[in-house]
């Protein structure tokens, strides 16, 4: 039988690997604000038209934002725990579905409107890069509303407090 330090010492090690081990594939978990998210999405008018997709979802404040908004929202997560816990907090609201995997491998919804992300401007390149590679696959433009700095390689259509929007337009495959 497991002994109770054991189960201990099992639990610290998955904590330290799933929060730990994220900063090499990624944003480490911290949160958005709620105030702040629930004022973008007003300023933003995410509403029931909209999928949001939030790349990088943490425990899934977003997604039970935007669903408060009317939107359907999905969630890519690497950090099982924090799979967990957001499934949890929404198993009963059908317009959110979190979905454990790497957000750089993920291919988005077909009906995607609008991308959210948490960046850190380290990743500026591969984001602007997936997103270019989703808008030119999906066949329409998507939107890319971050909460943080700004991408210093494009310009934002529109600024919101901490929010900057982005959008991308399909490009033909040989401007793609
Ligand atoms: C800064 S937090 C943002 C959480 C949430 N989006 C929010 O705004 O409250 C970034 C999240 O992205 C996740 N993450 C980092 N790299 C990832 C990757 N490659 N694929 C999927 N999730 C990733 C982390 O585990 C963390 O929960």
């Amino acid at each position: 039988m497991i002994s109770l330090s054991a189960a201990i010492i099992f639990i610290i090690v998955c904590i330290f690997v799933f929060f730990g081990l994220v900063v090499f594939l990624g944003a480490p978990y911290v949160p958005s604000h709620r105030k702040d998210v629930k004022r973008a999405f007003e300023y933003f008018a995410i509403n029931s038209s909209d999928l949001l997709v939030d790349v990088g979802s943490g425990d899934g404040i977003i997604l039970r934002i935007a669903s408060r908004y009317g939107a359907k929202a999905v969630g890519f997560e690497i950090n099982p725990i924090l799979v967990g816990i957001s499934r949890l907090l929404s198993w009963r609201d059908p317009r959110v579905k979190v979905i454990l995997q790497n957000l750089w491998l993920a291919k988005l919804p077909d009906e995607t409107t609008i991308v959210y992300a948490f960046a850190v401007n380290r990743d500026e390149g591969k984001l602007i890069a997936l997103l270019q590679r989703e808008a030119n696959r999906l066949n329409k433009p998507l939107k890319l509303l971050c909460y943080a700095s700004p991408f210093k390689r494009i310009t934002a259509v529109d600024t919101y407090e901490a929010y900057h929007l982005y959008i991308f337009q399909p490009l033909q495959p040989k401007n793609a």
